[in-house]
């Protein structure tokens, strides 16, 4: 390929990204679309390719400037017979360059109004997690590599739980009316079997393929569950970690943990009368390596499943459930004995015994 063959390939691109660039980026203005399809990227191409061009002709360009000094009038520059005439004249290549630096200055104008406009992290946290909103640094960056969605701690005692079929609670049309956050729990034991329902509903396994009660993005479960009992028959008050591949519980703590998760969930009395509290924890990395920017979301939301399904089977056997969202985040990591980055709490949820 020749270098001119080159220069029409470049300016073939030049003509399309900068196509592609203004169309998506009107749409994404006109529209309210995030900065979709690849915008930005094709603008920086474009440039890119426009710098390379103005390279491959470098003597083109050089002689256009040269040929033209300062104040020098049109009629007194013969052109030779070989000089071909500009494309573009001085005029048109002023205004070219005086529109383009407008246009930049605009951009970065509109970007600062709406910078100041939405000024909150969560917003900040939304626009960065849309595909292709973390720009060069999302794509550059080393989102690490696949955990086991399992997490054990084989030193740990275990304790084996029941089999959580053959129940036949509410119809779920009936649980889902029924449901309520309900914060007066009355003194009385939980069976193990009840909580081997509850623990099956978070996060049992429900398929052959691993597959489990609740949806996770990509089948990659982020969410460890944790039980810190009160009052369980069988089972010493303290904190114990689901393991799910098993359904089995390992137990971590033998304590009385009431007070500490009152002091913990900023002085909610029913976590200490509850007979059990789930705690929810988020390993991101899980989620990330694979969805990158969007993991926070998603590990959220699937926090958001597993709530709901505990909130479900406990109204289905006649308990009380809350979900807890205040809760002081470094006291329960503590707690746990997780470190609050690797693996963090997110959700807490309380289920007791009701009044009949
Ligand atoms: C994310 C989230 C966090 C919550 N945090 C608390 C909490 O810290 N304390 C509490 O008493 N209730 C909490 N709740 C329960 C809500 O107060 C309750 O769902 C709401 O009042 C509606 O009542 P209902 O669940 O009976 O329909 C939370 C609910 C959600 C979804």
């Amino acid at each position: 390929m020749g270098r001119r063959d080159l220069d029409y390939l470049v300016v073939a691109l030049m003509f399309i990204t900068g196509l592609y660039a203004a169309v998506s980026g009107l749409l994404a203005d006109l529209f309210g679309f995030p900065q979709f399809l690849l915008h930005r990227y094709a603008g920086y191409a474009c440039v890119a390719l426009v710098l390379v061009h103005l390279l491959l002709n470098k003597e083109r360009v050089a002689a256009y400037l040269r040929r033209r000094p300062k104040g020098a009038r049109r009629q007194e520059q013969p052109l030779s017979p070989r000089r071909r005439t500009p494309v573009i004249g001085r005029r048109g290549f002023l205004l070219a360059i005086l529109t383009g630096a407008l246009g930049v200055l605009m951009g970065r104008w509109t970007a600062r109004a709406e910078e100041g406009a939405a000024d909150d992290p969560d917003w900040r946290y939304h626009e960065w997690s849309k595909p292709g909103g973390s720009g060069w640094s999302g794509l550059l960056r080393d989102w690490g590599s696949r955990p086991s969605p399992y997490k054990t701690y084989p030193d740990a005692p275990r304790i084996s739980l029941p089999d959580p079929g053959g129940f036949r609670g509410l119809w779920l049309e009936e649980a889902i009316e029924a449901r309520r956050s309900r914060r007066e729990y009355v003194p009385g034991v939980l069976s193990l079997k009840e909580l081997a329902r509850l623990l099956h509903a978070a996060q049992g396994i429900t398929d052959p393929r691993g597959f489990r009660a609740a949806p996770s993005a990509g089948a990659l479960y982020p969410v460890e569950v944790y039980v810190v009992v009160h009052d369980v028959a069988g089972l010493e008050p303290g904190l114990y970690h689901y393991a799910v591949a098993d359904h089995a519980l390992e137990q971590l703590r033998v304590a009385d943990l009431r007070s500490a998760m009152v002091v913990a969930g900023i002085g909610q009395e029913m976590l200490g009368e509850a007979q059990v509290c789930f705690v929810l924890t988020a390993i991101l990395q899980r989620t990330r390596w694979r969805y990158r920017e969007r993991a926070y979301r998603y590990v959220l939301l699937e926090a958001g499943h597993i709530g709901q399904n505990i909130y479900l089977a406990a109204t289905s056997m006649g308990l009380g459930a809350c979900a807890v969202g205040a809760f002081l985040d470094d006291r329960v990591n503590d707690l746990l004995g997780v470190d609050g980055r690797e693996e963090t709490a997110v959700y807490l949820l309380t289920v007791g015994k009701l009044t009949s």
